[in-house]
């Protein structure tokens, strides 16, 4: 559990890397109350820091949030002391019977988890909607091929106050993985520490995580945003109910 978003990258996913989840919080409350979801359990899988369950339990949701990195949760811990917090692969975690379930930010196209593909999302989606509550919804994103163009190399950096992000990232367009390769530079006292990762995320195409959504039982609506915040190109998310 310890070698991704490990402490530095965690720190500035944190501080640097905070938009995807505080723009989209609105929008996804606003689901949740147009569906008469106003209370009860949200589980976030892949709650990274704690932001969206800043912003749930802000709203008077009750939250259960997963990831399967420490440094993140311990973040978490203290931002939302109110929340719950579990260090575990969302693959592999007892869902709790709840009105919500969240994943914000591409979590399930990860493959940190070994056990991690097309078989393990489609089992997570069966285990999610017996989870749910009738009428529970289930509200999430993933990236689709298409995020680096074909026989490219994207370079690109990013930077704060006292830290400095590389990332190299590469598409398999055959097996649509993506691969990133992230270095973090942190300033510890007067010196900058450095650290890798490499993060490979398989893609799915939104058409495919549809089918597999229905077969199950859902219904499905697929969004380009979440509410007023667009999300990235060849970034996909849905609002799938249970409707029973
Ligand atoms: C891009 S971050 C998004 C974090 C958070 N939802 C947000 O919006 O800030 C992706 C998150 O998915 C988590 N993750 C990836 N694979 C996971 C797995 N198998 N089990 C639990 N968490 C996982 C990572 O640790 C990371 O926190």
């Amino acid at each position: 559990m310890n070698e991704w978003y490990k402490e530095d990258l965690a720190y500035i996913h944190d501080v640097g890397h905070s938009d995807y989840a505080l723009k989209s919080a609105p929008g996804i409350l606003e689901i949740l109350a147009q569906n008469n979801i106003r209370a009860g359990l949200v589980v976030d899988l892949g709650c990274g820091s704690g932001l969206s369950a800043s912003a749930l339990t802000n709203a008077q949701y009750q939250v259960l949030g997963v990831d399967i990195s420490e440094s993140l949760i311990a973040i978490a811990r203290t931002r939302v002391p109110n929340a719950e917090f579990r260090v575990e692969s969302l693959f592999k975690f007892d869902i709790p019977f709840c009105n919500a379930v969240i994943s914000i930010g591409e979590c399930l196209n990860y493959l940190f988890d070994s056990d991690n593909g097309c078989q393990t999302l489609g089992q997570l989606f069966k285990r999610i909607y017996n989870a749910l509550a009738p009428s529970g919804m289930f509200i999430f994103d993933i990236a689709e091929p298409g995020q680096v163009i074909e026989g490219n190399r994207i370079k690109s950096f990013a930077e704060g106050e006292d830290w400095i992000v590389l990332v190299e990232k590469e598409e398999d367009q055959e097996k649509s993985i993506l691969s990133r390769r992230i270095i973090t530079l942190r300033k510890v006292e007067e010196y900058y520490r450095r650290d890798d990762e490499v993060h490979y995320l398989q893609l799915y195409k939104a058409t495919d995580i549809i089918e597999e959504l229905r077969q199950i039982g859902f219904h499905v609506r697929r969004m380009s945003s979440y509410g007023q915040y667009k999300l990235p190109n060849a970034h996909t998310a849905f609002v799938a109910w249970k409707s029973i």
